[in-house]
């Protein structure tokens, strides 16, 4: 049996360990800037060991500036301003060692709507984990932005050069350099459409409308259509087991999983491009792969990330397919992993559970 006595022990030592479990820190005032508690997400950001912070002052051990070197703690006076304030945006502050960190704050009242501000809750984010996302997206942006260049660059060339000399050419050389501009110009196309399913894909916005799929039917089709852009029909093998559950799937973005993994192992690869369908029961496991290089195991896990394109810059590609790839089969509720293949060669394989109608 527990007194009420021991129960409130028992909370309130359940409670310090919940607020070191935290993720970010948190610091708790009383309304005249007094530290009740400090967490240890609060004390690793700090470098203030919570025993040197509690019942001190705030502005003492927690001197928070912001970009313009005023006092963050004065600015929020939590006994002045309107009664109904009680959210203070999250803001990008920094303490004398140099740490920046992301400050937001909770204003406390008694009662909870106009009463007198008792306690004041303040959460610390990393800033340099923020800074370093951002960095990557600017790497993100620099990246496209070179992507789109170079073929905008050489459409431009070629237009300019036949604006100025269109007499001076060949009927033929005039089309070889059409050619090329036409080229470029699905290249841009590709390269756009490509980044906005990145975008879906990364915004979660990708939406899976489910029919029945044969997969194998579309596997035939995309071979079909490499055959009949120039490819020799020996080049590629189908086997399908006769036990295939019925699938329920995206049928555009199965085609779209299907004809870029033949297209790597057609472009990337060497030799017979085998595809494989098989049942797993629950699923249907599919693995595509060629008889050239293959990827390196310990470049593996690289080659499922945006414009990660190996040595192989040269070949045109843009990086974005096994991303979208693998976006595409996980929005199925499958997994996607390369090995390397019998032969040699990349084996792409993912597996994609069943399904069922979209409104069942
Ligand atoms: N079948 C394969 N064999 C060897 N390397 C491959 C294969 N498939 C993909 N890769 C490597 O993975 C990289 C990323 O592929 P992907 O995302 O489709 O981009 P892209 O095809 O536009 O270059 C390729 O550039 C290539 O280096
Ligand atoms: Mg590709």
């Amino acid at each position: 049996m527990h007194g009420s006595d021991t129960d409130g022990r028992v909370g309130a030592s359940v409670c310090t360990i919940a607020i070191d479990d935290l993720p970010d820190g948190l610091i708790i005032a009383d309304r005249f800037g007094r530290v009740l508690a400090v967490n240890r997400a609060a004390a690793r950001l700090t470098g203030v060991q919570p025993e040197r912070a509690v019942g001190k002052d705030m502005n003492e051990v927690f001197p928070f500036r912001d970009h313009d070197g005023r006092e963050w703690w004065k600015a929020l006076d939590p006994e002045g301003g309107l009664r109904t304030r009680t959210r203070v945006p999250e803001k990008p502050l920094h303490l004398p060692g140099g740490q920046e960190l992301y400050v937001a704050a909770r204003l406390v009242r008694e009662p909870e709507r106009c009463g007198d501000v008792v306690r004041v809750a303040i959460t610390l984010r990393d800033g340099g984990a923020r800074a370093r996302l951002e960095r990557s997206r600017a790497d993100l942006v620099s990246t496209v932005a070179h992507e789109l260049r170079s073929p905008l660059t050489s459409v431009k060339g070629f237009t300019a050069t036949l604006l100025a000399k269109w007499t001076r050419f060949t009927d033929e050389q005039k089309r070889v350099m059409l050619e090329t501009v036409n080229n470029d110009a699905d290249r841009v196309t590709r390269l756009i459409t490509e980044l906005l399913d990145v975008s879906r894909i990364e915004s979660g916005r990708l939406e899976v409308h489910r029919q029945v799929v044969d997969v194998p039917a579309r596997a035939r089709r995309i071979i079909a259509g490499r055959v009949a852009a120039g490819e020799p029909e020996d080049r590629f093998r189908l086997t399908v087991a006769d036990d295939l559950p019925e699938t329920w799937l995206d049928q555009d973005k199965v085609d779209q999983i299907l004809a870029n993994l033949v297209e790597n192992a057609v472009r990337h690869g060497r030799g017979t491009v085998t595809i494989d369908i098989e049942s797993v029961g629950w699923g249907v496991a599919v693995s595509v792969r060629d008889q050239g290089e293959g990827i390196e195991p310990e470049l593996a896990p690289r080659v499922f990330r945006q414009f990660w394109r190996g040595n192989s810059r040269r070949r045109g590609g843009t990086g974005l397919g096994l991303f979208i790839v693998k976006g595409l089969v996980e929005a199925h509720g499958g997994t996607i992993t390369v090995q390397r293949a019998p032969e040699g060669g990349a084996e792409f394989r993912f597996t994609v559970p069943t399904g069922t109608p979209d409104f069942a």
